[in-house]
């Protein structure tokens, strides 16, 4: 008999029951993706991992998951979006925790076939809501289509994965894209320290796939 969903009351059960799922070597999608559904977005408990930049979207590490599974929060400033990308065959949960983001799915294009990539769906997403997807389901691309409204969502990848591919929405030829954080643990950390820290713990830095520079991130102002 499937398992049942207990509630979530907070941020931080979330990942205490995250940690307890991902503990076992086989994971339920259903059960996570009715996790992350159950947990009821509150900004007082997110908002020390929201960071935003002017230019781009931002990728903010939550819990590092012992390895098995990285939780961020993204920062999607107005008209800000991601590349077309993949999720190097991880399961990737995505979740609305303010404003609205439309997600746009292609399919994976298949073996040597070039050409313009064929779309399967648009969905408008809106706080609370969540969706999954993996490579055999196909591509995404996720914008912030507001130019008036920032966005905040919250991401869950396992396993976690360094780099991904982008691809060309024209053409379908991709390429493979190192993937970094903006600040991890609430903190804005230079990337070389930042990935110091995480190989000590044995975590593979992961992020979201749009932003795939090797970045050294400014100090704080404040
Ligand atoms: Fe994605």
């Amino acid at each position: 008999m499937a398992e049942i969903v207990p509630r979530v009351d907070s941020l931080s059960q979330l990942c205490q029951e995250l940690h307890r799922v991902f503990d076992s070597d086989r994971v339920d999608v259903d059960y996570v993706y009715e996790l992350m559904r159950n947990y009821k977005s509150d900004p007082k408990e997110w908002k020390k991992f929201a960071k935003f930049d002017r230019y781009r979207y931002t990728r903010n590490l939550v819990d590092a998951g012992n390895g098995k599974f990285n939780l961020m929060v993204l920062c999607w400033g107005e008209a800000h979006g991601s590349s077309i990308h993949d999720h190097a065959n991880s399961h990737c949960f995505m979740k609305m925790l303010m404003g609205s983001l439309t997600e746009t799915r292609f399919d994976y294009p298949g073996g040597d076939t070039v050409g313009e990539l064929h779309k399967i769906s648009i969905t408008e997403l809106k706080t609370n809501e969540v969706v999954y997807i993996n490579d055999e389901q196909g591509l995404h691309r996720v914008e912030n289509a507001s130019h008036t409204q920032p966005a905040v969502s919250l991401h869950l990848y396992c396993p976690p994965f360094d780099a991904c591919h982008a691809f060309d929405q024209r053409t379908g030829h991709k390429t493979m894209n190192k993937v970094t954080f903006w600040s991890a643990f609430g903190k804005r950390t230079p990337f070389q320290q930042l990935e110091r820290e995480t190989r000590k713990m044995g975590v593979p830095l992961t992020d979201h796939p749009a932003s795939i520079s090797m970045e050294i991130a400014e100090p704080e102002n404040n």
